[in-house]
């Protein structure tokens, strides 16, 4: 799949003030005859912007995710929201934390209010190598790791640093929103392998690499994200991990592991990282904002040299250096709080918020099929044929319900069949009544369905 998919896919959605989004730019537009149709019924609707011609091609790739699209009405408080994947903070001790940053604020003032390095605070980047010892990463040093701006801007970094227009990126099938986000906006063909139960599949990601290679393509890396995947909340099997690393390496394609959810297995069991066992061939990413907090915006990248280097660089490049105060305020939690026990209480809790929406899903949606996941925050349902998951949203939030649209995950129109519902942030008592809801929306729309024939166009695949 190329970029040449979503134009108008997200950008017909709603934007965060809730009205439709038409802002359009008719350069470098992609070149398919249903895309250019569109483009031309669009250029009608242009937006006023007097810079619309100025604008660079990498800008003119960037969309509104379907995600954002949604914020602010699905954080209207009437309305039960399965769609963000924003962690429950209730259990952090924010008093306690907040009286010992005021006096980390003050003692080491000197140094958390100042510029710090690119590479990110020595301290934290110690402090991390416990966290990922647990997943079974224990050869690595300080000096290997880099502090980025949450796992969004590590995606952001790898992809600058290693892709060029054109390049190819493999991602699993259905795709993290956010990488997506990055990967269009550095003009990269992104190419979905197949997943099933227990992953991506070795077979479809080899198959992939021959085929784009024998297409003349560079295959730049595999972005994965092996653990309770974001959206479609599967684990990559432990056997298929080797077989995974063991065709990478054949064809000398990089592995970006991203993985914010690892330690969140509801039984919490780990899984060894992919990074654990290829030390030359994996960059791996990891993040506070689902075990700690997101607010700090503080992540990190474990890379082989030469890669490190260069992300030392971008990092340096994009914006000189991760905030110190942010850092030291995650490294002032870990050395004082008990760290482990947290997000082993933070694991019970959503296990209790997914089992709540499996349970809902059964009684109120028992058509619709999912698969439940061991951990994370995301189920993935797939609803009846003939209905549109994307066509639909406007009556869920009639019915004050939100959920993520599966076309979200797709750059080409697929996802249909398709929605994201994350348990993470409403209670188990609110999870109920937001299935109900939604099951209300579903059975209305295929009541209409089975009336006028199927509904609406519907393409997933
Ligand atoms: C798979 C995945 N990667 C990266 C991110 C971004 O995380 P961060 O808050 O660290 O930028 C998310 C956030 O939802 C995610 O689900």
């Amino acid at each position: 799949m190329s970029e040449s998919n979503n134009v108008s896919e997200l950008q017909g959605g709603l934007t965060a003030s809730g009205a439709v989004n038409t802002e359009i730019s008719e350069h470098h537009r992609p070149d398919s005859k249903a895309t250019e149709q569109r483009a031309a019924t669009e250029s009608k609707v242009i937006s006023s912007d007097p810079w619309y011609d100025s604008y660079a091609a990498r800008a003119d790739n960037m969309r509104a995710s379907e995600i954002r699209a949604l914020f602010s009405v699905a954080s209207r408080p009437d309305v039960v929201s399965l769609a963000g994947g924003m962690p429950y903070l209730e259990y952090m001790p924010f008093r306690e934390l907040s009286e010992l940053i005021g006096k980390m604020l003050v003692d080491k003032g000197d140094v958390a209010w100042q510029y710090g390095s690119a590479q990110g605070d020595p301290h934290l980047r110690e402090d991390v190598l416990q966290i990922m010892a647990l997943e079974g990463i224990k050869d690595v040093q300080p000096d290997d790791v880099v502090i980025s701006n949450g796992s969004q801007n590590a995606i952001d970094l790898i992809t600058r640093i290693m892709c060029d227009p054109g390049d190819v990126v493999i991602a699993e099938e259905p795709n993290y929103v956010g990488a997506l986000g990055v990967f269009q906006s550095f003009q990269v063909d992104v190419v979905n392998a197949q997943t099933d139960e227990d992953g991506l599949i070795p077979e479809s990601f080899e198959e992939n690499i021959k085929a784009q290679l024998s297409a003349g393509k560079k295959v730049k890396f595999l972005y994965t994200v092996p653990n309770f995947h974001n959206p479609a909340g599967v684990t990559m099997s432990v056997e298929r991990r080797p077989r995974i690393l063991e065709i990478a390496r054949k064809y000398h394609v990089l592995v970006v592991e991203d993985n914010p959810y690892g330690l969140l297995g509801f039984d919490g069991q780990t899984y060894p990282a992919l990074r654990s066992m290829d030390a030359e061939n994996v960059v791996y990413l990891s993040s506070f904002s689902k075990i700690i907090a997101p607010g700090m915006r503080i992540a990190w990248i474990v890379a082989p040299p030469g890669i490190r280097k260069k992300l030392v660089l971008a990092n340096e490049a994009s914006i000189l250096c991760p905030p110190n105060m942010s850092q030291m305020t995650i490294s002032t939690y870990l050395d004082n709080f008990d760290w482990k026990q947290q997000i082993a209480q933070y694991r019970v809790m959503y296990k209790e918020r997914c089992d709540a929406m499996d349970a809902a899903l059964h009684e109120y949606l028992p058509y619709c099929s999912w698969n439940k996941p061991k951990g994370g925050f995301y189920i993935w349902l797939k609803i009846p044929e003939g209905l549109n998951s994307k066509e639909m949203m406007p009556r869920a939030i009639t019915a004050k319900v939100a959920y993520v649209a599966g076309t979200g995950f797709y750059l080409d129109g697929s996802g249909t069949h398709h929605m994201r519902l994350s348990f993470c942030y409403p209670t188990p008592d609110q999870i109920a009544l937001g299935i109900q809801r939604l099951a209300g929306v579903m059975n209305n729309e295929l009541k209409t369905a089975e009336l006028f024939g199927t509904t609406k166009s519907v393409s997933d695949r």
